[in-house]
């Protein structure tokens, strides 16, 4: 379906869950209250809104958390939503401490790509930014992934003061790995600090100046909003996702899910319909009729550069980026 502005949609993100095994400060500081289980949708009632959003031309589906490997069945939720008809692909985003475990599962469900955070190389940063000592089994979980022969993606979250002297070695994945690597421009919802923010461009000039061969890689990587650059030598590309700065609305496909059911028109819209009655109903016209509502309701684009906070800071998690 096309929403107000001729913009295709066919892209859901869904969270399955607001849990999380790490506590990463912007995103899920210590202390945060967990959403009922019951509030949160089944893996039928989420298989069931994704039949139906197949029927408004939404054939690409997202899975996030929270981080979604702690949710029991994952895999096998991912298995079911390939297997709906006129289902394209279904890729996860994950923190990768319980990738490793689960690849085989995942693989066998045809997860099509993965994901994985990462915001820094350094044992002692990981336990400062994340709050665990994780690194290793987020690093076993990443070669493991890449030997296995899945496309892959390093998502990084450079903060000024915190890790932002790390990109040389995190860029290097790309060039000894079959891997993309990107950084994210921090965004203002929850816990995310603009004041924290390194600028893309900021950080592409910084990059050229180390890899003056760096040059726009126009192959297409996946259905985000990553822009792409390829540097002699490398295996993989490096991705910038600018949250902030970049003007990728324009081509925005997407709305999203929260694991309670709530459809979001955009990561910068506060309002959102719930569809979670509908779907425990079995209404499922009533379904199709809040996704279409969500696609007419998708603003031209964010306000991400003239906010300082856009959501209560529960949001992000909930939202699953
Ligand atoms: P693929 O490239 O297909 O894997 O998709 P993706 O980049 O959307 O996936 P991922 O879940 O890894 O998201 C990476 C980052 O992009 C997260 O921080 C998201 O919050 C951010 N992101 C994804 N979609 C949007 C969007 O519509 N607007 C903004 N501002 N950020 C987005
Ligand atoms: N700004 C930008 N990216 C964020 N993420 C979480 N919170 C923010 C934020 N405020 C990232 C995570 C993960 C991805 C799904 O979203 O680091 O890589
Ligand atoms: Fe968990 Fe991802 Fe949030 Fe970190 S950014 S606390 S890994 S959901």
């Amino acid at each position: 379906m096309e929403d107000l502005y001729g913009r295709k949609i066919d892209y859901m993100r869904i969270s399955i869950t607001d849990r999380c095994n790490l506590r990463c400060r912007y995103c899920m500081p210590n202390g945060i209250e967990w959403i009922p289980m019951d509030e949160i949708l089944t893996y039928e009632e989420i298989e069931t809104v994704c039949r139906v959003a197949v029927s408004v031309g939404i054939n690409k589906f997202k899975i996030t958390g929270g981080e979604p490997l702690v949710r029991k069945g994952c895999p096998e939720l991912i298995g079911n939503i390939k297997r709906i008809p006129g289902v394209e692909q279904v890729t996860i985003t994950t923190n990768g401490i319980l990738l490793k475990e689960q690849l085989d599962r995942l693989i066998l469900a045809g997860v099509d790509a993965v994901n994985v955070s990462l915001d820094t190389l350094d044992q002692e940063k990981f336990k400062q930014i994340t709050g665990f000592d994780m690194l290793d089994q987020v690093e076993a979980s990443i070669k493991s992934a890449v030997d296995k022969g899945l496309r892959v993606k390093i998502n990084t979250v450079l903060q000024k003061d915190v890790n932002d002297e790390e990109w040389p070695g995190l860029m290097k994945l790309a060039k000894d790995h079959r891997l993309d690597v990107r950084f994210i421009e921090m965004m203002p919802i929850g816990y995310g600090k603009k004041s924290r923010m390194i600028s893309n461009s900021d950080l592409l000039a910084q990059m050229q100046q180390l890899y003056p061969g760096m040059e726009p890689d126009e192959k297409r990587h996946g259905n985000g909003p990553a822009v792409y650059y390829k540097i002699p030598g490398f295996e993989g590309s490096i991705g910038f996702i600018s949250a902030i700065h970049g003007k990728f609305c324009g081509s925005c496909n997407r709305i999203r899910m929260t694991s309670t059911g709530e459809l979001k028109a955009c990561l910068c819209y506060q309002d959102s319909d719930s569809l979670r009655d509908a779907v425990r109903k079995g209404d499922e016209d009533e379904v199709r009729r809040l996704l279409e509502l969500t696609i007419s309701k998708k603003p031209e684009m964010h306000c991400f550069e003239t906010v300082d906070s856009v959501t209560e800071s529960r949001q992000m998690v909930k939202i699953g980026g």
